[in-house]
């Protein structure tokens, strides 16, 4: 058996249910997963000692919110939105066509590069989304090679109502047989419901067909204003709803009811509607930063993600989404290490398996080159990522 020791851990934020901070620390890594959690000075013995001379070490991110399947880039646009442009959704179309011209081995190597510099800079666990094809052919090539190069794939054929076509029926036509050809593919299913992108009645139709197939949902929804996202999302169970840029004390309600409903009072079991907060698409958009802080007293869980695609948020740092939300969206440290991680993978269905160090979890570490995790915030904009570990392996 395969057993790693990292010792000498300066501080481990456990992000377990007790949040547990171990200064001094060691964790056993046995083959995938981790072992043993502990004072350095209880530590077993293990195949391999690495030392890591007082450096903290978090859980991997898990970045729950992401499109990563493009081609291009769209740099004029950000240029004329910073020169006082608002965004729209329309731009989605300028990347499609984009996307539309890559061979299958452009575009696998676009989407495996981009999923890589993820990983170095401590993404161990990475969603992303299909919604730049906005046709069969093109939805069903990014599902399968997305199911290839991240770990959870989202279906967001309603992502944008292509030129030309009728809304209804391209909502009927992703609702049907798309969502049918991409099934085995995919692990939720998502839709933008916005001003510009699909409406309430559109939206629900989308969610009542993946609801009929068992296929849990997700929704962007009130990122550009007031709107139903936030409540269809409740109505349908989905797993999240993302942006949450516009809310409304109803909002708030439904959102705090969606956990107060549910009844398991173990931590892992726990099922109701994350608030995903998504502060890179916020300053590149210069929209209002999501009100993290009061969905968090509101007692509502909320994940933070990067949103890494070329419209709205062109970065998958992860370590610069954390740093904002303590700075800017007045969130300590270590919730924003819980949204980051624990509350990424509960958006995701997979806080079983990964968002936290705890012993019969995946080993998905994250070493800083720093002595404690507050670094992250209080040194902005440095690269502190050193090593990260995932499924075990040294991968950076
Ligand atoms: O999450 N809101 C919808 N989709 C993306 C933006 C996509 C684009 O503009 O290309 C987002 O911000």
């Amino acid at each position: 058996m395969a057993t790693t020791l990292l010792t000498n851990i300066g501080q481990l934020t456990t992000v377990d249910a007790s949040s547990r901070v171990v200064e001094n620390a060691a964790v056993l890594i046995e083959n995938e997963q981790i072992a043993w959690i502990g004072c350095a000075s209880d530590a077993p013995q293990a195949a391999t000692v690495t030392d890591l001379s007082g450096k903290a070490v978090l859980p991997g991110w898990v970045d729950s919110h992401s499109h990563l399947i493009f081609g291009g880039d769209r740099a004029e646009e950000f240029v004329a939105r910073m020169a006082g442009e608002s965004y729209a959704a329309g731009g989605i179309a300028v990347t499609t066509a984009a996307t539309r011209n890559l061979s299958n081995e452009q575009l696998t190597n676009l989407v495996a590069t981009r999923r890589h510099e993820a990983l170095r800079m401590g993404t161990t666990w990475m969603e992303t989304k299909t919604g730049y094809g906005l046709e069969m052919a093109e939805e069903i090539r990014h599902a399968q090679l997305g199911r290839r190069l991240v770990d959870t794939l989202t279906f967001l054929g309603a992502h944008l109502v292509p030129a030309n076509s009728n809304a209804d029926e391209y909502t009927d036509l992703v609702a049907g047989q798309m969502l049918e050809a991409v099934a085995e593919h995919i692990d939720f299913v998502d839709v933008f419901c916005e001003r510009g992108a699909f409406n309430e009645e559109q939206s629900r139709r989308v969610l009542h067909a993946a609801q009929q197939k068992n296929i849990p949902s997700k929704v962007h929804g009130n990122q550009l204003g007031h709107g139903p996202g936030v409540k269809l999302a409740v109505e349908f169970h989905s797993h999240s709803v993302d942006h949450v840029n516009y809310l409304e004390n109803s909002d708030f309600q439904a959102l705090a009811g969606s956990w107060s409903n549910w009844e398991s009072t173990s931590r892992t079991g726990k099922r109701g509607t994350v608030a995903t907060c998504l502060p890179a698409c916020d300053l590149s958009t210069r929209q209002p930063l999501a009100p993290g802080r009061e969905l968090l007293d509101a007692g509502i869980p909320i994940a933070l993600a990067s949103n890494c695609n070329p419209g709205t948020s062109y970065t998958s740092n992860m370590n610069f989404a954390v740093a904002t939300a303590v700075l800017q969206m007045n969130l300590t440290l270590a919730e924003a290490i819980e949204a980051a991680t624990y509350s990424g993978a509960l958006a995701l269905g997979v806080q079983d398996q990964v968002g936290s160090i705890e012993v019969g979890k995946r080993a998905d570490l994250h070493v800083l080159d720093a002595p404690v995790a507050a670094h992250l915030a209080y040194r902005p904009g440095m690269n502190l990522t050193h090593s990260v570990y995932r499924a075990g392996q040294l991968v950076r």
